[in-house]
């Protein structure tokens, strides 16, 4: 058993787990060439081969408790046709849904199309040494919604928050439909073997707050249902990125497991303020671990140990790690973890 499903049992007698966000990305030289092996970044999401060696990737270099499937959040636009591509600078792009489309696209089949993904978590769960958590996820409905109908990342996703407040019912149907399609990912990937999943929802600030409920937290107890209707009972961790108070609100209803910290949170807020029922991962600011020389970057981890000691926490970092993550740094947290509790 690794130590992250250990937490969810309550065995909490052990050291701190660590994973990063983003771990198996662009801070590591081997990622480019493993990536340049495929044509694009989509049929590097779609091959089995290029999968497993780009989540085993980090392992080479860091003691890690968990594993995180290397995949993309936008696999399931792609799955739905809308015509993704991941472009150099400029980001991901697909085709924007316009006002009113009312066509949505129903019955795509998310495990034929999204196999490559189920294979490689087989290979994964059965190639990783057991105290290792392997972690499948998705994006959230809302965060998919908003690169779906804006046709790319956006400051404001001023089209996205006009449909909620145009009542459209395309945008409804939208939101539950990905709320299937989404369950089917995940579904795929913990019987394929995932140990925990997680549903990142990194536009969730976007939200009018009115609605936070309706949109960040309703689609994902949701989600959580249908999973345990279908006899998947293993952990979701939730990130509702940079929701501030509301995290109040989707730490009790959204029936997420444990419930992942953006770095502007303050860890003492937390503690009094989220479900102490469930855990929490976070939320070391991942640009304390660019500068070369970060004199902060001991105190600041210490200090998040003790805050959380008497805690189900697992060590992350409060979003994705950053291409100029140095990895001198990563290792220096993991050291002051294993030196904080022995
Ligand atoms: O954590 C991991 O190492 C696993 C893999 C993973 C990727 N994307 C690979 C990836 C995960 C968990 C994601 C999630 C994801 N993708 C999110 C949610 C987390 C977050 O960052 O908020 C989002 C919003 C996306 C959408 C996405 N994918 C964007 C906006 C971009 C471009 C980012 C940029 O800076 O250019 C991607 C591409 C992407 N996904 C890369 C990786 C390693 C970089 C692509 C490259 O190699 O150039």
């Amino acid at each position: 058993m690794n130590k992250i499903n250990n937490l969810f049992k309550n065995k909490i007698n052990q050291q701190t787990p660590i994973w990063f966000l983003r771990q198996a990305g662009r801070h590591i030289p081997e990622y480019y060439s493993i990536r340049s092996r495929a044509k694009n970044f989509i049929d590097f999401c779609l091959n089995e081969e290029l999968i497993v060696e780009s989540t085993k990737l980090p392992l080479k270099y860091y003691d890690l408790d968990a594993a995180i499937v290397f995949s993309d959040i936008l696999m399931i636009p792609w799955a739905m046709n809308r015509n993704v591509k991941f472009t150099k600078n400029v980001g991901p792009t697909m085709d924007p849904m316009l006002p009113d489309e009312s066509k949505i696209i129903k019955n795509i089949n998310i495990p034929l199309l999204l196999k490559p993904l189920e294979n490689s978590i087989k290979t994964l769960r059965r190639d990783l040494p057991p105290s290792v958590c392997l972690i499948g996820f998705s994006g959230a409905p809302w965060t998919l919604a908003c690169y779906m109908i804006e046709g790319q990342s956006s400051k404001d996703f001023i089209n996205t928050r006009k449909a909620i407040w145009g009542s459209n019912i395309w945008f409804q149907e939208l939101i539950e439909t990905l709320v299937i399609y989404i369950t089917d990912k995940l579904e795929i990937q913990a019987k394929a073997g995932a140990d925990v999943l997680m549903i990142f929802d990194s536009w969730s600030h976007m939200i009018p707050n009115n609605f936070f409920k309706d949109f960040a937290i309703d689609p994902i107890a949701k989600i959580i249902s249908l999973l345990r209707s279908r006899d998947i009972n293993i952990p979701v961790i939730g990130f509702p990125f940079k929701s501030g108070g509301s995290l109040i609100k989707y730490s009790y209803e959204s029936n997420v497991d444990c419930v992942a910290l953006d770095w502007t949170v303050n860890l003492s807020w937390a503690l009094e303020s989220i479900n102490p029922s469930i855990a929490i991962q976070g939320n070391l600011d991942p640009a304390s671990l660019i500068p070369k020389h970060n004199p902060f970057l001991r105190e600041n981890v210490e200090s998040i140990l003790k805050k959380m000691k008497d805690r189900k926490f697992i060590f992350n970092v409060g979003h994705g790690l950053t291409p100029e993550s140095r990895i001198d740094s990563v290792k220096q947290v993991i050291e002051i973890i294993k030196e904080f509790e022995i």
